[in-house]
């Protein structure tokens, strides 16, 4: 089976999760398209959503999703947004679409996230993926630095401008044994805006979509 078809799998099963008249949140990515295509599809009447990039905010309006200000909505019953690596805790690695800033606002404000993806992104340890760090642009070249000192090695993914305005430095060869501390570290380094760590905030529940179907995680039964 299709990586693609995986993914959907993963979407179509998250929908289940959705309740007519909530407003929730919605990530950003390919799995996350099968998703706002299945609520179209299934013509699912949710209140509202709040988007995590301009492209989701797109693809919502495209389909006749309203879309809503996280500053009017207090606390979001659900989020689901897709991964680029997820470790057996439900810790994940996001930021391969540039969108991890709104996708760690939305998290945080969120009951529930919920995380969507083919079985391709599950890892044991995090750090095959390269790490996305959205950082001001004249602080590029200092963070780098300072990934460097963390045993990182950090490439600047040019001619990418975040929805925000910022740059992404994308970190490799970082075996993230302790993914809770490394987030504390790079958060703490001035011009950071966002590391695509999600360990301090990792998901509730994963849905993987394998050749098998799909299989959810719970982290509430680790
Ligand atoms: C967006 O910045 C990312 O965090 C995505 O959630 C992640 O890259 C997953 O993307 P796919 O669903 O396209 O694999």
């Amino acid at each position: 089976m299709s990586a693609d078809r995986k993914k959907q799998l993963a979407a179509e099963a998250a929908l289940d999760l959705v309740h007519d008249d909530e407003i929730i949140g919605v990530g950003t990515g390919s799995t996350v398209k099968w998703f706002i295509e299945g609520m179209a599809a299934r013509r699912l009447r949710i209140r509202g959503a709040v988007s995590s990039s301009e492209a989701t905010t797109k693809l919502l309006v495209k389909h006749g999703f309203d879309v809503v200000d996280l500053n009017s909505t207090g606390e979001l019953p659900l989020y689901v947004d897709g991964a680029d690596e997820a470790d057996p805790h439900l810790r994940l690695i996001k930021g391969g679409g540039a969108a991890l800033t709104r996708e760690k606002i939305i998290a945080a404000a969120s009951r529930r996230f919920v995380c969507i993806v083919d079985d391709s992104k599950l890892v044991p340890v995090l750090g095959r993926f390269p790490l996305p760090v959205e950082v001001i642009p004249m602080a590029r070249s200092y963070v780098s630095r300072e990934l460097v000192r963390l045993g990182g090695r950090p490439i600047y993914r040019e001619g990418v401008v975040t929805d925000n305005g910022n740059q992404i430095v994308d970190v490799h060869d970082l075996e993230i044994v302790d993914p809770l501390a490394l987030e504390s570290a790079i958060n703490q380094i001035p011009g950071v805006v966002t590391v695509g760590l999600f360990a301090r905030r990792p998901a509730d529940l994963l849905i993987v979509g394998t050749d098998q179907g799909t299989k959810t995680i719970d982290r509430s039964t680790l």
